[in-house]
Protein backbone atom coordinates (compact mmCIF):
# COMPACT_ATOMS: atom_id res chain seq x y z
CA UNK A 1 0.00 0.00 0.00
CA UNK A 2 1.27 3.55 -0.49
CA UNK A 3 2.18 6.18 1.98
CA UNK A 4 3.69 9.13 2.39
CA UNK A 5 5.60 12.51 2.59
CA UNK A 6 4.90 14.70 6.07
CA UNK A 7 6.29 18.41 6.39
CA UNK A 8 7.48 19.61 8.93
CA UNK A 9 6.99 22.02 12.06
CA UNK A 10 8.59 24.89 11.29
CA UNK A 11 8.89 28.03 14.01
CA UNK A 12 9.94 31.33 13.13
CA UNK A 13 11.52 33.90 15.27
CA UNK A 14 9.73 37.16 15.96
CA UNK A 15 8.36 38.87 13.46
CA UNK A 16 8.21 42.41 13.88
CA UNK A 17 4.72 44.03 12.20
CA UNK A 18 4.91 47.44 13.89
CA UNK A 19 3.19 49.45 10.87
CA UNK A 20 0.23 46.87 10.53
CA UNK A 21 -2.82 48.32 12.35
CA UNK A 22 -6.26 46.76 12.91
CA UNK A 23 -5.87 43.28 12.82
CA UNK A 24 -7.68 41.20 15.06
CA UNK A 25 -6.60 39.58 18.17
CA UNK A 26 -7.41 36.44 16.63
CA UNK A 27 -5.94 36.66 13.38
CA UNK A 28 -2.25 36.56 15.40
CA UNK A 29 -3.62 33.56 17.18
CA UNK A 30 -4.27 31.38 13.48
CA UNK A 31 -0.69 30.37 12.77
CA UNK A 32 -0.13 29.61 8.98
CA UNK A 33 -1.15 26.48 8.27
CA UNK A 34 -0.01 24.23 5.60
CA UNK A 35 -3.80 23.05 3.89
CA UNK A 36 -3.12 19.60 2.05
CA UNK A 37 -4.65 21.33 -0.86
CA UNK A 38 -6.41 24.59 -1.97
CA UNK A 39 -7.67 26.22 -5.19
CA UNK A 40 -9.31 29.97 -5.24
CA UNK A 41 -11.11 31.00 -8.54
CA UNK A 42 -8.78 33.80 -9.56
CA UNK A 43 -12.54 35.27 -10.86
CA UNK A 44 -13.24 35.91 -7.80
CA UNK A 45 -10.10 37.56 -5.76
CA UNK A 46 -9.86 39.68 -8.75
CA UNK A 47 -13.80 40.86 -9.17
CA UNK A 48 -13.17 41.98 -5.40
CA UNK A 49 -16.96 41.71 -4.56
CA UNK A 50 -16.41 40.35 -1.19
CA UNK A 51 -18.11 39.75 1.31
CA UNK A 52 -18.44 42.23 4.10
CA UNK A 53 -17.98 39.19 6.43
CA UNK A 54 -14.54 38.50 5.24
CA UNK A 55 -12.77 41.06 6.12
CA UNK A 56 -11.07 39.31 9.21
CA UNK A 57 -10.50 36.63 7.10
CA UNK A 58 -8.67 38.85 4.30
CA UNK A 59 -6.83 40.08 6.88
CA UNK A 60 -5.27 36.89 7.87
CA UNK A 61 -4.34 36.39 4.39
CA UNK A 62 -2.32 39.45 4.33
CA UNK A 63 -0.45 38.57 7.50
CA UNK A 64 -0.21 34.48 5.85
CA UNK A 65 1.24 36.00 3.02
CA UNK A 66 4.42 37.45 5.04
CA UNK A 67 4.70 35.04 7.10
CA UNK A 68 4.63 32.16 4.17
CA UNK A 69 7.41 34.62 2.38
CA UNK A 70 9.80 33.78 5.53
CA UNK A 71 13.12 31.71 4.04
CA UNK A 72 12.11 32.68 0.30
CA UNK A 73 12.83 32.35 -2.44
CA UNK A 74 13.40 28.64 -2.64
CA UNK A 75 15.38 26.34 -4.99
CA UNK A 76 15.60 22.38 -5.81
CA UNK A 77 19.73 23.23 -5.53
CA UNK A 78 19.68 24.39 -1.88
CA UNK A 79 20.66 20.65 -0.80
CA UNK A 80 23.52 18.97 0.36
CA UNK A 81 22.46 15.19 -0.80
CA UNK A 82 22.14 14.92 -4.71
CA UNK A 83 20.23 12.60 -6.76
CA UNK A 84 22.47 9.59 -8.23
CA UNK A 85 22.20 11.57 -11.33
CA UNK A 86 24.91 13.54 -9.97
CA UNK A 87 22.55 16.91 -11.37
CA UNK A 88 21.70 19.66 -8.19
CA UNK A 89 18.67 20.46 -10.43
CA UNK A 90 16.94 16.95 -10.36
CA UNK A 91 14.06 17.38 -7.54
CA UNK A 92 15.46 15.21 -4.88
CA UNK A 93 13.56 13.17 -1.64
CA UNK A 94 13.55 10.06 0.43
CA UNK A 95 10.05 8.10 1.05
CA UNK A 96 9.29 9.55 4.52
CA UNK A 97 7.88 6.13 5.61
CA UNK A 98 11.13 3.97 4.35
CA UNK A 99 13.73 2.14 6.73
CA UNK A 100 16.62 0.09 6.29
CA UNK A 101 16.15 -3.67 7.12
CA UNK A 102 19.95 -4.78 7.07
CA UNK A 103 18.68 -8.36 8.12
CA UNK A 104 19.29 -9.79 5.41
CA UNK A 105 22.96 -8.76 3.89
CA UNK A 106 24.96 -10.85 5.50
CA UNK A 107 27.35 -7.98 7.00
CA UNK A 108 29.53 -9.36 10.23
CA UNK A 109 30.19 -5.71 11.65
CA UNK A 110 28.32 -2.97 11.96
CA UNK A 111 27.90 -1.09 9.13
CA UNK A 112 28.38 3.01 8.87
CA UNK A 113 25.08 5.19 8.20
CA UNK A 114 26.72 5.27 4.53
CA UNK A 115 27.14 1.48 3.84
CA UNK A 116 23.44 1.08 5.53
CA UNK A 117 22.09 3.62 2.93
CA UNK A 118 23.95 1.77 -0.26
CA UNK A 119 23.31 -1.67 1.03
CA UNK A 120 20.28 -2.50 2.88
CA UNK A 121 16.83 -2.22 1.39
CA UNK A 122 14.50 -0.16 2.38
CA UNK A 123 11.43 -1.23 3.29
CA UNK A 124 7.80 0.77 4.13
CA UNK A 125 6.61 0.76 7.26
CA UNK A 126 3.21 2.68 7.33
CA UNK A 127 2.81 5.95 9.18
CA UNK A 128 6.67 5.21 11.05
CA UNK A 129 8.68 8.55 9.71
CA UNK A 130 11.90 8.31 9.31
CA UNK A 131 13.70 11.13 10.10
CA UNK A 132 16.26 10.37 7.68
CA UNK A 133 13.97 11.95 4.88
CA UNK A 134 15.00 15.52 6.45
CA UNK A 135 18.09 15.59 4.68
CA UNK A 136 16.80 16.79 1.93
CA UNK A 137 14.17 19.82 2.17
CA UNK A 138 13.00 19.79 -1.68
CA UNK A 139 9.54 18.93 -0.58
CA UNK A 140 9.32 20.77 2.49
CA UNK A 141 10.59 23.99 0.30
CA UNK A 142 8.18 23.19 -2.60
CA UNK A 143 5.28 23.08 0.05
CA UNK A 144 6.48 26.52 1.19
CA UNK A 145 7.23 28.39 -2.02
CA UNK A 146 3.54 26.59 -3.00
CA UNK A 147 1.64 28.80 0.08
CA UNK A 148 3.82 31.41 -0.58
CA UNK A 149 2.62 31.50 -4.48
CA UNK A 150 -0.91 31.69 -3.12
CA UNK A 151 -1.10 34.16 -0.06
CA UNK A 152 0.96 36.66 -1.65
CA UNK A 153 -0.95 36.09 -4.95
CA UNK A 154 -4.33 36.37 -3.39
CA UNK A 155 -3.00 39.61 -0.95
CA UNK A 156 -1.72 41.26 -4.33
CA UNK A 157 -5.33 40.71 -5.50
CA UNK A 158 -6.52 41.89 -2.29
CA UNK A 159 -4.93 45.06 -2.16
CA UNK A 160 -3.42 45.60 -5.36
CA UNK A 161 0.51 45.97 -3.18
CA UNK A 162 3.11 45.92 -5.41
CA UNK A 163 4.97 44.25 -2.50
CA UNK A 164 3.29 40.43 -2.94
CA UNK A 165 3.15 40.66 -6.76
CA UNK A 166 7.21 41.19 -6.61
CA UNK A 167 7.51 38.72 -3.95
CA UNK A 168 5.58 35.67 -5.97
CA UNK A 169 7.44 36.84 -9.89
CA UNK A 170 10.70 36.09 -7.50
CA UNK A 171 10.06 32.88 -6.02
CA UNK A 172 8.47 31.23 -9.38
CA UNK A 173 11.61 32.74 -11.24
CA UNK A 174 14.17 31.26 -8.27
CA UNK A 175 12.38 27.71 -8.39
CA UNK A 176 11.37 27.36 -12.23
CA UNK A 177 12.94 29.18 -14.33
CA UNK A 178 16.58 30.98 -12.66
CA UNK A 179 19.92 29.29 -15.05
CA UNK A 180 21.35 28.47 -11.62
CA UNK A 181 18.62 27.71 -9.60
CA UNK A 182 16.01 25.70 -11.41
CA UNK A 183 14.14 22.55 -11.19
CA UNK A 184 14.25 19.73 -14.21
CA UNK A 185 10.91 19.40 -15.17
CA UNK A 186 10.73 15.67 -13.84
CA UNK A 187 10.60 13.81 -10.36
CA UNK A 188 12.72 11.20 -11.75
CA UNK A 189 14.05 11.27 -8.15
CA UNK A 190 11.24 11.92 -5.97
CA UNK A 191 10.79 9.83 -3.01
CA UNK A 192 14.06 7.77 -2.74
CA UNK A 193 13.98 4.63 -1.11
CA UNK A 194 17.16 4.64 -0.09
CA UNK A 195 19.28 1.01 -0.35
CA UNK A 196 20.79 -0.49 -4.13
CA UNK A 197 19.79 0.91 -7.06
CA UNK A 198 18.24 4.27 -5.45
CA UNK A 199 15.64 5.67 -7.68
CA UNK A 200 12.43 7.63 -7.92
CA UNK A 201 9.32 6.23 -6.65
CA UNK A 202 5.89 6.31 -7.92
CA UNK A 203 4.60 8.27 -4.85
CA UNK A 204 7.14 10.96 -5.27
CA UNK A 205 4.39 12.40 -7.48
CA UNK A 206 2.69 13.56 -5.19
CA UNK A 207 5.42 15.70 -3.75
CA UNK A 208 4.58 18.38 -6.27
CA UNK A 209 0.81 17.99 -5.66
CA UNK A 210 0.61 21.69 -4.36
CA UNK A 211 0.65 22.63 -7.95
CA UNK A 212 -3.34 24.12 -7.45
CA UNK A 213 -1.93 26.49 -4.80
CA UNK A 214 0.50 27.80 -7.29
CA UNK A 215 -2.25 28.09 -10.29
CA UNK A 216 -4.39 29.87 -7.79
CA UNK A 217 -1.91 32.66 -6.83
CA UNK A 218 -0.24 32.84 -10.81
CA UNK A 219 -3.83 33.00 -12.37
CA UNK A 220 -4.74 35.81 -10.13
CA UNK A 221 -1.96 38.18 -10.85
CA UNK A 222 -1.72 36.80 -14.86
CA UNK A 223 -5.65 37.43 -15.12
CA UNK A 224 -5.79 40.35 -12.85
CA UNK A 225 -2.33 42.05 -15.04
CA UNK A 226 -0.10 42.56 -12.22
CA UNK A 227 2.57 44.60 -13.85
CA UNK A 228 5.29 42.59 -11.83
CA UNK A 229 3.83 38.81 -13.70
CA UNK A 230 6.07 40.02 -16.95
CA UNK A 231 5.35 37.97 -20.09
CA UNK A 232 8.92 36.72 -20.13
CA UNK A 233 8.12 34.77 -16.67
CA UNK A 234 4.66 34.03 -18.19
CA UNK A 235 6.36 32.50 -21.27
CA UNK A 236 9.22 31.17 -19.04
CA UNK A 237 6.77 29.32 -16.69
CA UNK A 238 4.15 27.88 -19.24
CA UNK A 239 7.35 26.52 -20.97
CA UNK A 240 8.38 24.57 -17.98
CA UNK A 241 4.77 23.22 -17.13
CA UNK A 242 4.59 22.35 -20.88
CA UNK A 243 7.54 20.34 -20.29
CA UNK A 244 6.45 18.58 -16.48
CA UNK A 245 2.72 18.15 -17.95
CA UNK A 246 4.94 15.73 -20.96
CA UNK A 247 6.56 13.71 -17.80
CA UNK A 248 3.37 13.36 -16.63
CA UNK A 249 2.37 12.08 -19.49
CA UNK A 250 4.35 9.35 -20.23
CA UNK A 251 6.64 8.72 -17.20
CA UNK A 252 6.53 5.25 -15.62
CA UNK A 253 6.65 6.57 -12.17
CA UNK A 254 3.60 9.41 -13.17
CA UNK A 255 1.40 6.59 -15.08
CA UNK A 256 2.13 4.51 -12.06
CA UNK A 257 1.00 7.31 -9.69
CA UNK A 258 -1.90 7.74 -11.75
CA UNK A 259 -3.52 4.26 -11.20
CA UNK A 260 -3.40 4.85 -7.73
CA UNK A 261 -6.57 3.87 -6.11
CA UNK A 262 -6.05 5.91 -2.71
CA UNK A 263 -5.07 9.66 -2.53
CA UNK A 264 -2.07 8.78 -4.36
CA UNK A 265 -4.48 8.58 -7.75
CA UNK A 266 -6.76 11.81 -6.21
CA UNK A 267 -4.06 14.10 -6.06
CA UNK A 268 -2.45 13.19 -9.45
CA UNK A 269 -4.92 14.05 -11.29
CA UNK A 270 -5.74 17.67 -9.52
CA UNK A 271 -2.10 18.62 -10.17
CA UNK A 272 -2.48 17.48 -14.17
CA UNK A 273 -5.44 19.56 -14.35
CA UNK A 274 -3.75 22.30 -12.07
CA UNK A 275 -1.27 22.71 -14.31
CA UNK A 276 -3.35 22.41 -17.71
CA UNK A 277 -5.26 25.29 -15.93
CA UNK A 278 -2.32 27.21 -15.75
CA UNK A 279 -0.76 27.30 -19.21
CA UNK A 280 -4.69 27.19 -20.47
CA UNK A 281 -5.38 23.89 -21.53
CA UNK A 282 -8.94 24.05 -20.90
CA UNK A 283 -9.97 21.39 -22.73
CA UNK A 284 -7.20 18.83 -21.09
CA UNK A 285 -8.37 19.74 -17.71
CA UNK A 286 -11.62 19.19 -18.36
CA UNK A 287 -10.31 15.75 -20.07
CA UNK A 288 -8.31 15.04 -16.79
CA UNK A 289 -10.99 15.49 -14.46
CA UNK A 290 -13.73 13.22 -16.30
CA UNK A 291 -11.08 10.74 -16.86
CA UNK A 292 -10.65 10.85 -12.60
CA UNK A 293 -14.35 10.74 -11.83
CA UNK A 294 -14.98 7.76 -14.46
CA UNK A 295 -11.76 5.69 -13.06
CA UNK A 296 -10.10 6.31 -9.81
CA UNK A 297 -13.24 7.74 -8.02
CA UNK A 298 -15.71 5.51 -9.28
CA UNK A 299 -14.19 1.88 -9.38
CA UNK A 300 -10.18 2.22 -8.50
CA UNK A 301 -10.72 1.91 -4.34
CA UNK A 302 -9.31 -1.19 -3.86
CA UNK A 303 -8.42 -2.78 -1.04
CA UNK A 304 -6.50 -5.50 0.08
CA UNK A 305 -6.72 -7.07 -3.80
CA UNK A 306 -10.58 -6.45 -3.76
CA UNK A 307 -11.45 -4.44 -5.79
CA UNK A 308 -14.53 -2.27 -4.00
CA UNK A 309 -16.86 0.98 -5.19
CA UNK A 310 -15.73 4.02 -3.50
CA UNK A 311 -18.29 4.54 -0.20
CA UNK A 312 -18.42 7.34 1.88
CA UNK A 313 -15.82 5.78 4.27
CA UNK A 314 -13.60 6.03 2.19
CA UNK A 315 -12.13 2.46 2.80
CA UNK A 316 -8.54 2.94 1.96
CA UNK A 317 -7.65 5.68 3.49
CA UNK A 318 -9.97 4.78 6.53
CA UNK A 319 -7.68 1.56 6.36
CA UNK A 320 -4.60 3.61 7.17
CA UNK A 321 -2.48 4.62 10.45
CA UNK A 322 -3.99 7.92 10.98
CA UNK A 323 -7.96 7.01 8.98
CA UNK A 324 -9.07 10.77 10.24
CA UNK A 325 -6.22 12.76 8.86
CA UNK A 326 -6.22 9.84 5.21
CA UNK A 327 -9.68 10.50 4.71
CA UNK A 328 -9.54 14.45 5.08
CA UNK A 329 -6.69 14.29 2.98
CA UNK A 330 -8.08 12.83 0.10
CA UNK A 331 -10.98 14.94 0.48
CA UNK A 332 -8.71 17.72 0.56
CA UNK A 333 -8.06 16.28 -3.41
CA UNK A 334 -11.57 15.49 -4.23
CA UNK A 335 -12.56 19.19 -3.30
CA UNK A 336 -9.69 21.11 -5.09
CA UNK A 337 -10.47 19.37 -8.09
CA UNK A 338 -14.24 20.00 -7.73
CA UNK A 339 -13.43 23.79 -7.06
CA UNK A 340 -11.30 23.85 -10.66
CA UNK A 341 -13.85 22.21 -12.74
CA UNK A 342 -16.52 25.08 -11.54
CA UNK A 343 -13.54 27.51 -12.67
CA UNK A 344 -13.86 25.92 -16.00
CA UNK A 345 -17.63 25.72 -15.90
CA UNK A 346 -17.39 21.53 -16.18
CA UNK A 347 -20.63 19.80 -17.01
CA UNK A 348 -21.90 18.34 -15.28
CA UNK A 349 -20.77 19.62 -11.90
CA UNK A 350 -17.91 17.54 -9.64
CA UNK A 351 -20.08 17.83 -6.79
CA UNK A 352 -23.10 15.98 -7.34
CA UNK A 353 -21.11 13.02 -9.00
CA UNK A 354 -21.89 10.10 -7.56
CA UNK A 355 -20.14 6.61 -7.47
CA UNK A 356 -21.74 2.89 -8.22
CA UNK A 357 -21.41 3.28 -4.77
CA UNK A 358 -24.09 5.93 -4.20
CA UNK A 359 -21.42 8.05 -2.71
CA UNK A 360 -20.63 11.37 -3.53
CA UNK A 361 -18.07 14.52 -2.17
CA UNK A 362 -20.25 15.82 0.14
CA UNK A 363 -21.41 11.56 1.51
CA UNK A 364 -17.75 11.79 1.92
CA UNK A 365 -17.49 15.04 4.18
CA UNK A 366 -20.21 14.19 6.16
CA UNK A 367 -18.96 10.68 7.34
CA UNK A 368 -15.43 12.48 8.25
CA UNK A 369 -17.80 15.22 10.51
CA UNK A 370 -19.49 12.70 12.04
CA UNK A 371 -16.55 10.99 13.15
CA UNK A 372 -14.33 13.95 14.27
CA UNK A 373 -13.97 11.92 17.17
CA UNK A 374 -11.48 10.11 15.25
CA UNK A 375 -8.72 12.72 15.11
CA UNK A 376 -6.14 12.34 17.06
CA UNK A 377 -5.18 16.03 17.74
CA UNK A 378 -6.99 19.45 17.29
CA UNK A 379 -4.50 20.21 14.99
CA UNK A 380 -6.11 16.48 12.73
CA UNK A 381 -9.32 18.23 13.39
CA UNK A 382 -8.41 21.20 11.84
CA UNK A 383 -7.70 19.79 8.60
CA UNK A 384 -11.34 19.39 8.43
CA UNK A 385 -12.99 22.70 8.51
CA UNK A 386 -11.89 24.14 5.64
CA UNK A 387 -12.79 21.35 3.21
CA UNK A 388 -16.30 22.17 5.14
CA UNK A 389 -15.94 25.68 4.30
CA UNK A 390 -15.52 24.89 0.79
CA UNK A 391 -18.19 22.12 0.70
CA UNK A 392 -20.38 24.59 2.09
CA UNK A 393 -19.86 27.08 -0.95
CA UNK A 394 -19.66 24.29 -3.28
CA UNK A 395 -22.86 22.76 -3.10
CA UNK A 396 -24.77 25.31 -0.93
CA UNK A 397 -25.23 25.30 2.99
CA UNK A 398 -29.25 24.34 3.68
CA UNK A 399 -30.12 25.36 6.95
CA UNK A 400 -26.96 26.59 7.70
CA UNK A 401 -25.83 22.75 8.55
CA UNK A 402 -22.09 23.51 7.59
CA UNK A 403 -21.46 26.99 9.38
CA UNK A 404 -23.03 25.35 12.50
CA UNK A 405 -20.77 22.32 12.73
CA UNK A 406 -17.74 24.77 11.96
CA UNK A 407 -19.09 27.12 14.43
CA UNK A 408 -19.64 24.74 17.10
CA UNK A 409 -16.66 22.42 17.02
CA UNK A 410 -14.13 26.03 15.83
CA UNK A 411 -15.77 28.69 17.28
CA UNK A 412 -16.10 32.16 15.48
CA UNK A 413 -12.39 31.06 14.10
CA UNK A 414 -13.26 29.66 11.42
CA UNK A 415 -14.35 33.01 9.96
CA UNK A 416 -11.17 34.41 10.60
CA UNK A 417 -9.79 31.47 8.40
CA UNK A 418 -8.70 32.31 5.01
CA UNK A 419 -10.76 29.48 3.77
CA UNK A 420 -13.74 31.52 4.54
CA UNK A 421 -12.58 34.31 2.37
CA UNK A 422 -13.00 31.85 -0.54
CA UNK A 423 -15.72 29.83 0.44
CA UNK A 424 -18.42 32.65 -0.20
CA UNK A 425 -21.17 32.12 0.20
CA UNK A 426 -20.96 30.76 3.61
CA UNK A 427 -22.82 32.07 6.50
CA UNK A 428 -20.76 33.80 9.11
CA UNK A 429 -23.80 33.52 11.90
CA UNK A 430 -23.82 36.35 13.32
CA UNK A 431 -20.36 37.10 14.29
CA UNK A 432 -19.69 39.64 12.23
CA UNK A 433 -21.62 43.19 13.70
CA UNK A 434 -22.24 43.52 9.64
CA UNK A 435 -23.74 47.04 10.41
CA UNK A 436 -20.95 48.78 11.97
CA UNK A 437 -18.03 47.92 9.36
CA UNK A 438 -16.52 49.70 6.27
CA UNK A 439 -15.34 45.62 5.41
CA UNK A 440 -12.62 46.05 3.19
CA UNK A 441 -9.11 45.85 3.06
CA UNK A 442 -7.12 48.53 1.86
CA UNK A 443 -3.32 49.46 1.30
CA UNK A 444 -2.00 52.50 1.81
CA UNK A 445 1.71 51.81 1.39
CA UNK A 446 4.22 48.59 0.66
CA UNK A 447 4.52 45.70 3.17
CA UNK A 448 0.57 45.64 2.86
CA UNK A 449 0.40 47.63 5.60
CA UNK A 450 -3.92 47.86 6.26
CA UNK A 451 -5.56 51.02 6.51
CA UNK A 452 -9.11 48.88 6.85
CA UNK A 453 -10.98 49.19 10.16
CA UNK A 454 -12.18 45.29 12.15
CA UNK A 455 -15.12 46.61 13.49
CA UNK A 456 -16.92 44.91 17.27
CA UNK A 457 -18.23 41.24 17.00
CA UNK A 458 -21.08 40.55 18.79
CA UNK A 459 -21.00 37.52 20.71
CA UNK A 460 -21.60 34.47 18.47
CA UNK A 461 -22.79 30.89 18.81
CA UNK A 462 -19.26 30.09 21.51
CA UNK A 463 -18.78 32.18 23.71
CA UNK A 464 -15.25 30.36 24.43
CA UNK A 465 -13.13 31.27 21.49
CA UNK A 466 -10.11 33.55 21.90
CA UNK A 467 -11.55 36.03 19.78
CA UNK A 468 -12.41 39.26 21.10
CA UNK A 469 -16.69 39.29 21.97
CA UNK A 470 -16.79 43.31 22.34
CA UNK A 471 -14.86 46.04 20.45
CA UNK A 472 -12.94 47.65 23.42
CA UNK A 473 -11.69 43.97 24.37
CA UNK A 474 -10.71 43.94 20.92
CA UNK A 475 -8.99 46.75 20.66
CA UNK A 476 -7.02 46.18 23.66
CA UNK A 477 -5.91 42.95 22.12
CA UNK A 478 -4.83 44.34 19.19
CA UNK A 479 -1.76 46.56 20.98
CA UNK A 480 -0.98 43.64 23.14
CA UNK A 481 -0.59 41.62 19.49
CA UNK A 482 1.38 44.52 18.22
CA UNK A 483 3.66 44.32 20.84
CA UNK A 484 4.14 41.16 21.24
CA UNK A 485 3.29 38.90 18.60
CA UNK A 486 5.28 36.37 17.36
CA UNK A 487 4.94 34.71 14.02
CA UNK A 488 4.26 31.04 15.01
CA UNK A 489 4.25 29.07 11.57
CA UNK A 490 2.38 25.30 12.25
CA UNK A 491 2.38 23.14 9.34
CA UNK A 492 0.06 20.69 9.98
CA UNK A 493 1.16 17.07 9.69
CA UNK A 494 0.60 16.28 6.10
CA UNK A 495 1.14 12.34 6.11
CA UNK A 496 -0.27 10.82 3.42
C1 LIG B 1 6.77 41.22 6.48
O1 LIG B 1 6.34 42.43 7.04
C2 LIG B 1 7.36 43.19 7.64
C3 LIG B 1 6.75 44.40 8.30
O2 LIG B 1 5.95 45.10 7.40
C4 LIG B 1 8.37 43.62 6.62
O3 LIG B 1 9.43 44.32 7.23
C5 LIG B 1 8.91 42.39 5.97
O4 LIG B 1 9.76 42.76 4.92
C6 LIG B 1 7.78 41.55 5.42
N1 LIG B 1 8.34 40.33 4.90
C7 LIG B 1 8.18 39.99 3.65
C8 LIG B 1 8.83 38.72 3.23
O5 LIG B 1 7.52 40.67 2.88
C1 LIG C 1 -21.64 41.02 -5.58
O1 LIG C 1 -21.92 39.86 -4.80
C2 LIG C 1 -23.26 39.76 -4.38
C3 LIG C 1 -23.39 38.53 -3.55
O2 LIG C 1 -22.47 38.53 -2.52
C4 LIG C 1 -24.18 39.72 -5.58
O3 LIG C 1 -25.51 39.71 -5.14
C5 LIG C 1 -23.93 40.91 -6.47
O4 LIG C 1 -24.69 40.78 -7.63
C6 LIG C 1 -22.48 41.01 -6.83
N1 LIG C 1 -22.24 42.22 -7.58
C7 LIG C 1 -21.56 42.22 -8.70
C8 LIG C 1 -21.37 43.54 -9.35
O5 LIG C 1 -21.10 41.21 -9.19
C1 LIG D 1 24.77 -5.47 10.27
O1 LIG D 1 24.66 -4.05 10.35
C2 LIG D 1 23.45 -3.62 10.93
C3 LIG D 1 23.40 -2.10 10.82
O2 LIG D 1 24.55 -1.53 11.38
C4 LIG D 1 23.32 -4.08 12.34
O3 LIG D 1 22.08 -3.69 12.88
C5 LIG D 1 23.42 -5.59 12.36
O4 LIG D 1 23.46 -6.02 13.69
C6 LIG D 1 24.69 -6.07 11.67
N1 LIG D 1 24.64 -7.52 11.58
C7 LIG D 1 25.64 -8.27 12.00
C8 LIG D 1 25.44 -9.75 11.87
O5 LIG D 1 26.64 -7.79 12.45
C1 LIG E 1 15.99 4.71 -12.58
O1 LIG E 1 14.88 5.01 -13.39
C2 LIG E 1 15.22 5.36 -14.71
C3 LIG E 1 13.95 5.71 -15.43
O2 LIG E 1 13.20 6.63 -14.69
C4 LIG E 1 15.93 4.22 -15.40
O3 LIG E 1 16.34 4.63 -16.67
C5 LIG E 1 17.14 3.82 -14.57
O4 LIG E 1 17.71 2.67 -15.12
C6 LIG E 1 16.75 3.52 -13.14
N1 LIG E 1 17.93 3.26 -12.35
C7 LIG E 1 18.04 2.20 -11.56
C8 LIG E 1 19.32 2.10 -10.81
O5 LIG E 1 17.14 1.42 -11.40
C1 LIG F 1 -33.51 21.93 6.10
O1 LIG F 1 -34.60 22.04 6.99
C2 LIG F 1 -35.84 21.68 6.44
C3 LIG F 1 -36.92 22.02 7.43
O2 LIG F 1 -36.58 21.54 8.70
C4 LIG F 1 -35.81 20.22 6.06
O3 LIG F 1 -37.02 19.83 5.47
C5 LIG F 1 -34.69 19.97 5.07
O4 LIG F 1 -34.53 18.61 4.82
C6 LIG F 1 -33.37 20.50 5.62
N1 LIG F 1 -32.39 20.41 4.57
C7 LIG F 1 -31.18 19.91 4.80
C8 LIG F 1 -30.27 19.84 3.61
O5 LIG F 1 -30.80 19.54 5.88
C1 LIG G 1 -16.64 26.21 21.45
O1 LIG G 1 -15.44 26.07 20.75
C2 LIG G 1 -14.45 25.33 21.44
C3 LIG G 1 -13.22 25.26 20.55
O2 LIG G 1 -12.91 26.49 20.02
C4 LIG G 1 -14.97 23.95 21.75
O3 LIG G 1 -14.01 23.27 22.55
C5 LIG G 1 -16.27 24.03 22.50
O4 LIG G 1 -16.81 22.76 22.67
C6 LIG G 1 -17.27 24.90 21.74
N1 LIG G 1 -18.46 25.08 22.56
C7 LIG G 1 -19.68 25.01 22.02
C8 LIG G 1 -20.80 25.22 22.97
O5 LIG G 1 -19.86 24.82 20.85
C1 LIG H 1 -21.08 46.16 3.79
O1 LIG H 1 -20.36 47.37 3.93
C2 LIG H 1 -20.90 48.45 3.18
C3 LIG H 1 -19.96 49.61 3.28
O2 LIG H 1 -19.67 49.88 4.59
C4 LIG H 1 -22.29 48.75 3.69
O3 LIG H 1 -22.84 49.78 2.91
C5 LIG H 1 -23.16 47.52 3.57
O4 LIG H 1 -24.41 47.76 4.17
C6 LIG H 1 -22.51 46.35 4.25
N1 LIG H 1 -23.29 45.18 3.95
C7 LIG H 1 -23.62 44.31 4.86
C8 LIG H 1 -24.41 43.14 4.41
O5 LIG H 1 -23.31 44.44 6.02
C1 LIG I 1 -18.25 50.99 15.69
O1 LIG I 1 -16.98 50.58 16.18
C2 LIG I 1 -16.14 51.67 16.60
C3 LIG I 1 -14.81 51.11 17.05
O2 LIG I 1 -14.43 50.00 16.31
C4 LIG I 1 -16.83 52.43 17.71
O3 LIG I 1 -16.06 53.57 18.04
C5 LIG I 1 -18.22 52.88 17.28
O4 LIG I 1 -18.88 53.46 18.35
C6 LIG I 1 -19.03 51.71 16.76
N1 LIG I 1 -20.29 52.17 16.25
C7 LIG I 1 -21.42 51.56 16.49
C8 LIG I 1 -22.64 52.17 15.88
O5 LIG I 1 -21.48 50.54 17.17
C1 LIG J 1 -15.41 44.25 27.03
O1 LIG J 1 -14.02 44.45 27.01
C2 LIG J 1 -13.51 45.08 28.17
C3 LIG J 1 -12.05 45.34 27.92
O2 LIG J 1 -11.34 44.19 27.66
C4 LIG J 1 -13.79 44.21 29.38
O3 LIG J 1 -13.33 44.84 30.56
C5 LIG J 1 -15.28 43.92 29.47
O4 LIG J 1 -15.52 43.01 30.51
C6 LIG J 1 -15.82 43.37 28.18
N1 LIG J 1 -17.24 43.24 28.25
C7 LIG J 1 -17.87 42.14 27.93
C8 LIG J 1 -19.34 42.18 28.03
O5 LIG J 1 -17.29 41.14 27.53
Amino acid sequence: MSVHKTSALLLFAAACIPSVVALAASTYQHALANYANVFVDPNYVIGKNYSNTTFDAQQTILRWANDSAQGGPWSVTTKQYLAPSGDKHDYTSFAVYSWADCSHVGNTTQLTPEQIWKTCPYVTIDGKLNPEADAIPNADDFDSLANAVLYNGLAWGITGSSTYATLVATYIKAWFLDADTFMNPNLNYAQMQRGPGQNGTHTGVLDLKAMAKIASGILVLRDGKAQEWTSDIDKGFVGWINNYIGWLHTSPLALKEKSSTNNHGSYYFTQLAALQVMVGDIAGAKGTINEYLGGTLILGLGINGFTVLMTASQPLESSRTRPFHYRAYNLAAMITTARIADYISLSPSVWTKTTSAGSTITSALSFSMSHLGDATSDTEKQELYPLVASVAAGVGDANNTYSKFLSHNDGSRYITDPTFFWSQPLSDLGYVAASNQTRSVTTSAAHGVSTGTSGGKKGGGNGSTKEGTNGSEHSASVRVGMSSVVGVVVTAALLL
